[in-house]
């Protein structure tokens, strides 16, 4: 246990150093600080995010580590190894001229980055793979820099992007964070409640975004309770949270979060969907929706109400509903 705090203090040592050389790059690289600009981003903002540029070129890295071939670099995933053809071992640098975006535990340390291609090259965003001190599935982006925001605003906004955290942090919201590029997890609504009692879910207006708010329904709906507030903020089609505030404003994104969904709103619009309550069929399909969502809800007041709500959605009594849910043991009784 020792020997492996010692290790993730050793990577954590190397991303920090790699972290302030990217900073560093982005000063003397034109072409990186004109992107970010383009793209609205404040010198201030971009220096509270830790924001860097990764040049171009193979081993650029080798600059900052003259132990280039240390085993380190590889596990903290800034080297790649290649010893596919047989040969000779090959290491070159995963970011190769991209803007980067480190990634931070709640400490503050460096664990990983996300970097993006300047232009429309593919894949757009290139992150760090699992590491010892690294995992998707836990990290939030933004909340070392969020933390203080949540207690203030008195809720978290999760959004998907690197730079809806970074524009909406610029425009008055510094209290969002991103899920990386995957699902939210249960892990990651667990973290934020540890930081906050609200959080509201403000992903993509496109189809992809929508996908992700019902994973992240999924996710919530066992952390729901009756002292916590979870909603969802549906963009319009074409926009993300970066895209929206910029183009229509704070207030306009405000007036979107006070208009935010309840969970239980969302949870009986997403039973509800593609069913036509006008048809039998169509209530009975609502209700075999809705049993696997209400079931995730731990037990409590705010369940108790769903179900009524169901049942009134269905035309069934809730004595009705369960009786359909859970014939057997109705039988038993
Ligand atoms: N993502 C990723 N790999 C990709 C594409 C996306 O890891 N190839 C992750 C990134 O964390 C990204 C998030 O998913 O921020 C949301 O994706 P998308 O909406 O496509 O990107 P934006 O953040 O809106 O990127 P940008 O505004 O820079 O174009
Ligand atoms: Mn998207
Ligand atoms: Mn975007
Ligand atoms: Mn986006
Ligand atoms: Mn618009």
């Amino acid at each position: 246990a020792a020997e492996q705090r010692q290790k993730q203090h050793t990577l954590n040592d190397v991303l920090e150093k790699a972290c302030h050389a990217y900073q560093k790059n982005l000063k003397v690289s034109p072409r990186a600080v004109s992107y970010f600009k383009g793209r609205g981003l404040s010198g201030v903002v971009a220096k509270q995010f830790g924001l860097g540029y990764a040049p171009e070129g193979w081993r650029s890295l080798a600059s900052v580590f003259p132990a280039y071939d240390d085993p380190l670099l590889v596990e903290s995933g800034l080297v790649i190894l290649n010893e596919e053809d047989g040969g000779e071992a090959k290491r070159y640098d995963r970011f190769r001229d991209r803007v980067m975006f480190p990634i931070r535990n709640i400490k503050g340390e460096c664990i990983g980055f996300g970097g993006r291609v300047l232009g429309d090259d593919k894949p757009k965003y290139l992150n760090s793979p699992e590491t010892p001190v690294f995992s998707k599935g836990r990290e939030l982006y933004g909340l070392f820099e969020a933390r203080g925001a949540l207690r203030e605003h008195g809720y978290a906004l999760v959004t998907e992007g690197y730079m809806d955290v970074v524009a909406l942090a610029q425009l008055g919201f510094p209290n969002a964070v991103a899920t990386l590029g995957t699902a939210c997890t249960a892990e990651h609504v667990h973290k934020l409640f540890r930081f906050t009692d609200s959080v509201v879910f403000s992903f993509d207006g496109d189809s992809a975004g929508r996908r992700a708010a019902r994973k992240a329904l999924d996710a919530a709906l066992p952390l729901a309770s009756d002292v916590r507030s979870i909603k969802f903020l549906f963009l319009p089609p074409e926009h993300d949270p970066d895209s929206f505030i910029r183009e229509h404003g704070k207030e306009a994104f405000a007036r979107y979060v006070s208009e935010a969904v309840p969970l239980s709103r969302f949870l009986l619009d997403a039973a509800r969907d593609g069913c036509d309550l006008h048809t039998a069929e169509g209530r009975s399909h609502l209700s075999s929706n809705a049993k696997p969502l209400w079931e995730l809800l731990p037990a409590g007041a705010l369940k108790q109400q769903l179900l009524t709500e169901i049942a009134d959605l269905v035309q069934l009594s809730s004595r009705e509903l369960t009786d359909v849910w859970y014939p057997a043991q109705t039988k038993a009784k």
